[in-house]
C-alpha cells in the first residue's frame, strides 16, 4: 500500500480507554438509555441490554480495534489493509467510506441537539419563571437564529480540539474532560438521593416487569447498545488506530463497555428519583425528558439553579467527547492521504456538518412540516438514515468481513486470545452478531 502520513499514537492506555469511553458516553446514554429501559421492563430491560453488550456490542468492538490497530490509519485504508493482507477484494473499504459518511451524518443533528444543551445551561441558571418549561422550550427552538449559534458554537469546538492532534488535542480533552463528567455525575446521583425519591426511582429503572418483554424489546436494546457503543462507523476503528500494541483489546473493551453502561445506570439514578420528588411523572425520553420535563423540576428543586446548569455541562461534555469521534475519522482519511492538513481537514469536514445541520435547526421551526422520507422531518430523517441504517449495516459488514473474510493470523496477532477466547470470539463474531445486527436492520426499515 502506498505510504501515508502516521498520525501518532494515544500517550498511555488510560488515553484510549478515556477516548472510547469518550465517544460512547453520549446523548443516548443520558436521554436515550434510561427512559427506554424505565418503560421497558425495567430491570428485564436491563439484562437484555446487559448481554447485548457482552454478546453483540463488545464482539463488534474487539473487531473495531483489531482492523484499526494494524493499520494504525483511517477506517477506510485500515480496512483496505486488512481486505489486500487476506487476499480479499479492496472493495472492503466502502465499509470505511460509510463510515466516514455516517459520521459527519450523525454529527450534523448531534450538534443541533447539543448546542441546545449549551443554550440551557445558561436558561437553567437564570430561568424566567413566568414562562412554563414547555414555553421556555419552544420560545428557544423557535428562532432558527439562535439554534444556529449555538449549532455553529459546538462545531467550532469540536473541530478545534481535533484540528490540534491525538495526543494535544483529543487525548488531552478526554483526560480532563472525561473525569470531570464523571465527577458531576456523582455529585448529580448524590443530590437524587438525598433530594430526589430515590426508591421510586430504583423501582422505575430496575424492578423487572417481564410481561412488557416482547421481539421488540430485545431489537430496541440491540439497537440502542450499538448507537451507545459508537459502533459500526469506524469511529472506535479509528481511535483502536492510536492505540499501543502492546495493550489488551479485550480487557480493554470490557472497560469501555462496563464503563459506558455504568455512565447510563447513573444517569437514570440522577434524573428520575429528582422528576418524581418534584411531584412530575415521565412521559417522554429525549428532548422532552431532558428540557421540559427536567428543567422544571429544577426550576423548584433546592438549588435548582445550581444542579440545572451542572446537569447541562455534564450532556455538553458528553455530546462534545462523542462529536470528537464522529468526525475525526474524515479527518485521519483526508489528512493521513497529505491531501489537506489535519487542521484543514478539521474545519472543512467541520464545516460539512455544520452546513448539513441547518436542515435540522429548521425541522425545529420553519421547516416543522416539511417531510422528507416518509412523515418523517429533515432531523427525523437524518437520525432515520444515520443511525437506523448506515450504523447497523457498517457493523453488519465489519463482522462478516472479519468473521469469515479476514485471515485468522492477522486477527489474533492483535488479540493474542487462548484458544476458548478466541473460539468463543469466533462464535459471537460469526453467527450472534450478523444475524442480531441484520434482524435490527431488516426491522428498521
Ligand atoms: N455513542 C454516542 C451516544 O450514545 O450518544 C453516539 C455516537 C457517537 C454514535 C459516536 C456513533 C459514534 F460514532
Amino acid at each position: 500500500m502506498e505510504q501515508l502520513k502516521s498520525h501518532g499514537k494515544w500517550s498511555g492506555k488510560w488515553t484510549f480507554i478515556l477516548a472510547a469511553t469518550g465517544s460512547a458516553v453520549g446523548l443516548g446514554n443520558i436521554w436515550g438509555f434510561p427512559y427506554m429501559a424505565g418503560t421497558n421492563g425495567g430491570g428485564a430491560f436491563v439484562l437484555i441490554y446487559l448481554a447485548c453488550i457482552l454478546i453483540i456490542g463488545l464482539p463488534i468492538m474487539m473487531a473495531e480495534i483489531v482492523i484499526g490497530r494494524r493499520a494504525s490509519s483511517s477506517p477506510v485504508n485500515s480496512m483496505k489493509s486488512a481486505a489486500l493482507d487476506s487476499n480479499r477484494s479492496s472493495n472492503w473499504q466502502l465499509i470505511g467510506w460509510g463510515g466516514l459518511v455516517a459520521g459527519i451524518l450523525i454529527l450534523s443533528f448531534y450538534s443541533v441537539l447539543a448546542g441546545i444543551c449549551i443554550n440551557y445551561i445558561f436558561i437553567s441558571a437564570l430561568p424566567d419563571l413566568q414562562l412554563s418549561s414547555e414555553e421556555q422550550f419552544s420560545i428557544t427552538t423557535s428562532s432558527a437564529s439562535n439554534l444556529l449559534i449555538w449549532h455553529t458554537v459546538f462545531i467550532l469546538v469540536t473541530a478545534g480540539v481535533i484540528a490540534s492532534g491525538i495526543k494535544n488535542g483529543i487525548g488531552r480533552f478526554v483526560r480532563v474532560l472525561m473525569p470531570l463528567l464523571g465527577f458531576i455525575l456523582i455529585l448529580m446521583v448524590l443530590n437524587a438521593v438525598i433530594n430526589g425519591d430515590f426508591l421510586r426511582g430504583l423501582q422505575f429503572l430496575f424492578s423487572p416487569d417481564f410481561s412488557q418483554v416482547n421481539p421488540q424489546t430485545f431489537l430496541s436494546a440491540m439497537g440502542q447498545a450499538f448507537f451507545s457503543l459508537s459502533l459500526g462507523m469506524g469511529a472506535i476503528m479509528t481511535y483502536g488506530a492510536y492505540m499501543s500494541d502492546d495493550q489488551k483489546i479485550l480487557s480493554t473493551s470490557i472497560t469501555v463497555g462496563g464503563l459506558d453502561t455504568l455512565v447510563a445506570l447513573m444517569a437514570g439514578l440522577a434524573i428520575f428519583p429528582i422528576i418524581f420528588a418534584s411531584g412530575l411523572e415521565v412521559n417522554s425520553g429525549g428532548v422532552g425528558l431532558v428540557f421540559i420535563t427536567l428543567s422544571q423540576t429544577f426550576e423548584t428543586m433546592f438549588l435548582g439553579q445550581v444542579f440545572g446548569p451542572l446537569f447541562f455541562i455534564l450532556l455538553v461534555i458528553a455530546s462534545l467527547s462523542s462529536s470528537i469521534s464522529l468526525l475525526e475519522p474524515s479527518v485521519a482519511y483526508f489528512s493521513e492521504k497529505n491531501i489537506i492538513s489535519r487542521k484543514s481537514a478539521a474545519f472543512i469536514f467541520g464545516f460539512l456538518a455544520w452546513f448539513l445541520g441547518i436542515g435540522s435547526v429548521l425541522s425545529f421551526n420553519i421547516l416543522s412540516d416539511f417531510q422528507l422520507l416518509g412523515d418523517r422531518t429533515i432531523l427525523d430523517s437524518i437520525v432515520f438514515i444515520g443511525n437506523n441504517l448506515l450504523l447497523p449495516l457498517g457493523g453488519l459488514f465489519v463482522a462478516i468481513f472479519v468473521g469469515w473474510f479476514m485471515k485468522k493470523e492477522l486477527i489474533q496477532e492483535q488479540l493474542q486470545l487462548s484458544d476458548g477466547f478466541l473460539n468463543t470470539w469466533y462464535f459471537f463474531i460469526r453467527f450472534v452478531a450478523p444475524i442480531a445486527v441484520g434482524a435490527i436492520l431488516i426491522t428498521q426499515i
